[in-house]
């Protein structure tokens, strides 16, 4: 099972009407927790690494690590370069193995958006990876020691639908990340949602859509904005304060503490719970819970999809199999000479 591409997982999400949790790691402590819960949870997930993270990790020692526990599980993995914002970016994670990107020029006008998303799709496709694009823009994302700054959403950036169809049509992106009232981090205020908005977009472009800023938003409207067309909701600042807030109360009752292992473990917990919480409200929960090497909807009496969205061999390209793909055109091309 393990590794998957983004078009084919969230296709299947989108048909089934659940959304997948993509979740942030920050540092190695995350990759277990988040694996274990969708093991836990018979989910399938997205981890990803944000460039605007890599103050606090090296991609290329990070991604083996995350690339093997993928491969090692039953549930179906991808993993997503979250917000890259250079075209070197998407390259280095791209041969690093990720099975997605989200390429994101969502703060340029949106004809130079466009035309730099569908060079990156372009080249993405040809080697079996899915692109995430952005338009609308969100902004905030979070770093930093303290909690952000509460921001709320701005409407005068909220994703227009002819923006998606012309978006979508000219670039050729498997998911769309739109601005509905979402912000990264912290919300001031309650979140309020622009259901109307996901659904307009939805009718109109046939993509799975993507809901950033996840923490902070209600069950409730998670729920909704599913029913509406979201399939992929990325959700970190609430996970990271979550792992926080067990450290500290760890600490706080363990002031003789000086196993930074045992801190590790305790921190792990409070990760697996956040996430396996996501997964039972996304309702990804379940979803390959079956004693069949597919999903459980996968059959295609129940499902109706062309080709089952986990079958082991989903087009996933990391490197060595890329330079294996390369090697063979070459020598195949040796011939014609
Ligand atoms: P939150 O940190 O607000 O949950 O958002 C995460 C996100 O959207 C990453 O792209």
């Amino acid at each position: 099972m393990a590794l998957i591409n983004l078009k084919d997982l969230l296709n299947h999400a989108s048909k089934k009407r659940y959304a997948v949790g993509a979740f942030n790691v920050t540092s190695m402590t995350f990759i277990d927790p988040i694996i274990e819960a969708a093991i836990e949870s018979n989910s399938p997930v997205i981890m990803q690494l944000a460039e605007v993270h890599f103050r606090y990790l090296n991609l290329e020692h990070i991604a083996p690590a995350i690339i093997k526990a993928a491969k090692e599980v039953d549930v179906p993995v991808c993993i997503n370069l979250d917000h890259g914002h250079s075209f070197e970016t998407v390259m280095r994670a791209i041969r690093a193995g990720f099975t997605s990107i989200m390429f994101d020029r969502s703060s340029e006008p949106l004809d130079v958006n466009i035309a730099q998303t569908k060079e990156i799709v372009k080249i993405a496709h040809s080697v079996g990876v899915g692109v995430e694009g952005e338009i609308g823009n969100i902004g905030g994302e979070a770093v930093g020691v303290a909690a952000p700054t509460p921001h709320a959403a701005d409407i005068g950036s909220f994703t227009k639908v002819e923006d998606a169809v012309r978006f979508y049509e000219e670039t050729g992106v498997d998911a769309l990340a739109i601005s509905v009232g979402n912000v990264h981090g912290t919300y001031k205020g309650e979140p309020n949602l622009d259901f109307d908005r996901i659904d307009k977009i939805n009718n109109a472009i046939p993509i799975p859509l993507v809901l950033h800023g996840g923490s902070g938003i209600s069950d409730n409207d998670f729920r909704k904005a599913i029913s509406l067309g979201i399939s992929k909701i990325n959700f970190y600042t609430e996970m990271s304060a979550s792992a926080v807030r067990t450290a500290r109360n760890f600490l706080n009752e363990n002031p003789e503490c000086i196993s930074y292992g045992d801190l590790s473990k305790i921190v792990q917990g409070a990760i697996k719970k956040s996430v396996k919480d996501r997964m039972a409200v996304f309702g990804s929960k379940g979803i390959t819970a079956s004693d069949k090497t597919l999903c459980i909807s996968c059959d295609e009496t129940s499902c109706g999809l062309e080709e089952p969205a986990f079958k082991p061999e989903a087009k996933t390209l990391v490197y060595d199999s890329l330079v294996e793909l390369i090697t063979k055109e070459v020598i195949s091309h040796i011939g014609d000479v």
